[in-house]
């Protein structure tokens, strides 16, 4: 697959590098080309595998099968009109989360704006767990692959997204439609939150047989 990532910081980095071990193409992008090909040459280097490319936000985005949205909230508008209308109509991964804990507003979702500006098929993802986390090969804790919800409408989005979360040795979880992004939004500010506050997010969610009993939706 062709991966083009809107972002050429940290989580590209993390993301783009274990893809690009995978097999896939990748290419990245920040604001500017020197520092947007430093990163790809230390993916390049990192993977160990075939070459990371840089180039503009348009560049990127006519570039990828599939479009990972990686910047941070605000540089969100200007980077997606930057990109222009090559994202209309394709599968976009929105790993993006609130400026920080205090500052989500769920009333405004980031998946949703990003789908209006783009016109593309967005799907939440990889929002819940630090950059470092998409560092681990794989990302496995007690013994258990991590799992990751996808949140999005469009069948063939969702299909790319699952295809990526399993080629970082994760397990992909159906979230429900992109109407539920904005859950997975609130949750990451909620949370990253607990984890300034130095709790361990983890502990407060018990395992399934302790969740009650519940049918099928
Ligand atoms: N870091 C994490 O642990 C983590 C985990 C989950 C989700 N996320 C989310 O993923 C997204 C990317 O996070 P990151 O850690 O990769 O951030 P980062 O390392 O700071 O990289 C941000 C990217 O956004 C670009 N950008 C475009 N316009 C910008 C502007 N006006 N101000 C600042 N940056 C701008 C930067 O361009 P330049 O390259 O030109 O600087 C850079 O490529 C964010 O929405 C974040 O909330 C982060």
């Amino acid at each position: 697959m062709r991966v083009g990532i809107l972002g050429a910081g940290n989580m590209a980095d993390a993301l783009g590098t274990q893809w690009a071990g995978a097999g896939h193409e990748v290419m990245v992008s920040g604001r500017d080309l020197a520092g947007s090909t430093a990163r790809a040459a230390k993916m390049t280097a990192q993977a160990g595998a075939r070459a990371v490319r840089a180039g503009s936000f348009a560049e990127v985005a006519g570039f990828g099968d599939v479009v990972v949205v990686a910047v941070r909230e605000e540089g969100l508008r200007t980077t997606l009109q930057d990109a222009g209308a090559a994202l209309r109509g394709k599968p976009l991964i929105d790993v993006t989360n609130a400026a920080g804990p205090d500052r989500y507003d769920p009333t405004r979702p980031l998946a949703r704006l990003i789908g209006d500006i783009t016109g593309g098929h967005v799907v939440k993802a990889f929002n819940l767990c630090h950059v470092d986390v998409w560092r681990m090969t794989p990302p496995v804790f007690d013994g258990r692959p991590l799992a990751v919800p996808l949140c999005g409408d469009d069948p063939a989005a969702m299909e790319a997204a699952r295809t990526l979360t399993a080629d970082l040795g994760c397990t992909p979880v159906n979230g429900g439609g992109l109407e539920r992004a904005m859950l997975l939004e609130a949750t990451a500010a909620f949370m990253i939150g607990l984890w300034f506050g130095g709790a361990d997010a983890q502990a407060v969610l018990p395992p399934l047989a302790s969740s009650g009993t519940h049918q099928p939706a």
